[in-house]
């Protein structure tokens, strides 16, 4: 298996010589709490690098909820044997002061693409993604790294990020890996009882039906209240937001005029489960 390295200069005695190899290196960010979405990055990070280095860290700056924080899994010894068949590199779950030492004081924070959906109901959630990503690319010096689409904005905002500040990275965004049931994986899911996740995987059958209509030119604010009311009368206690919005800008989009995303955050069992789908113009 993997070694497993905590401090920053023997992740650089690695990272060093596989550079003087020119190794193409891959970095895979994650919070642990493995599941086959993360499986999915560290696979792709594999088939296109010569070294994969996975990382795990759970970020305090990205938490706006400090109960979040602390429930929030930590399984370091199940990540590492479950990324064992796929062959990596290296796991770097970094000593957080290697992360934010003493005295640390600086916020890398991206304007825009920000303000709505995510960064709307999790104030300063991104400027602690954008923070400690730019401290993992620059740490690890990867060549590539590999992102879910499940959080779409953010891969958006982490590829923002490394052009503004000319972070030598190419961020690469990965397909969504859902359940059987169409449920987008998350670790969040686990907090859901058995009726919770049957409320849960209606999203994605409601997500789906609303792209189709989107698809065949209907407007959004004409076919969106009905599956906001879809999602209600299915059980979930709210609905966040639902939005469509173009692919690139994140802008809002009232017809499915370029390629698009439609956009959920919806509330089952106090469990805030966010989920996002591609709508192509026709
Ligand atoms: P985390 O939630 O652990 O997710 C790590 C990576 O796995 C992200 O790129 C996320 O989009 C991806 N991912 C999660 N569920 C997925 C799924 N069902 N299918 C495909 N990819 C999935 O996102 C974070 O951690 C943090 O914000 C981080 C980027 C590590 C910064 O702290």
């Amino acid at each position: 298996t993997a070694p497993i390295l905590r401090r920053l200069a023997d992740l650089r005695a690695l990272t060093h010589e596989w550079r003087q190899q020119r190794d193409v290196i891959g970095v895979v960010p994650t919070m642990g709490a493995l599941h086959q979405g993360h499986l999915s990055l560290a696979e792709a990070a594999k088939a296109d690098c010569d070294r994969v280095i996975v990382t795990i860290f759970v970020n305090p700056k990205q938490f706006n909820n400090p109960e979040d924080l602390t429930n929030y899994p930590r399984t370091e010894q199940e990540d590492a044997g479950k990324l064992a068949p796929y062959n990596i590199d290296a796991i770097y779950v970094p000593d957080p002061d290697e992360i934010y030492p003493e005295g640390f004081a600086t916020t890398v924070s991206v304007s825009g693409l920000t303000d709505v959906m995510e960064g709307e109901f999790r104030p300063g959630h991104f400027d602690g993604v954008a923070t400690v990503v730019a401290k993992l690319f620059l740490q690890t010096q990867a060549d590539r790294a590999y992102f879910g689409e499940k959080d779409y904005q953010q891969l958006m905002i982490v590829r923002r990020m490394a052009r503004d500040l000319d972070i030598p990275i190419e961020v690469i965004g990965c397909p969504t890996v859902r359940e059987s049931s169409g449920l987008a994986m998350s670790s969040r899911n686990q907090r859901l009882s058995e009726k919770g996740l049957v409320i849960a995987a209606v999203k994605h059958r409601v997500m789906r039906a609303l792209v189709q209509a989107l698809e065949d030119g209907e407007e959004f604010d004409v076919v969106a209240p009905q599956a906001q009311a879809d999602l209600l009368a299915a059980g979930f206690s709210e609905v966040e937001y639902l939005q469509l919005r173009c692919a690139e800008t994140l802008k809002l989009l009232p017809i499915t005029d370029r390629p698009a995303r439609l956009f959920a955050a919806a509330l089952v069992e106090g469990v805030r489960l966010i989920d996002n789908l591609p709508v192509s113009p026709a």
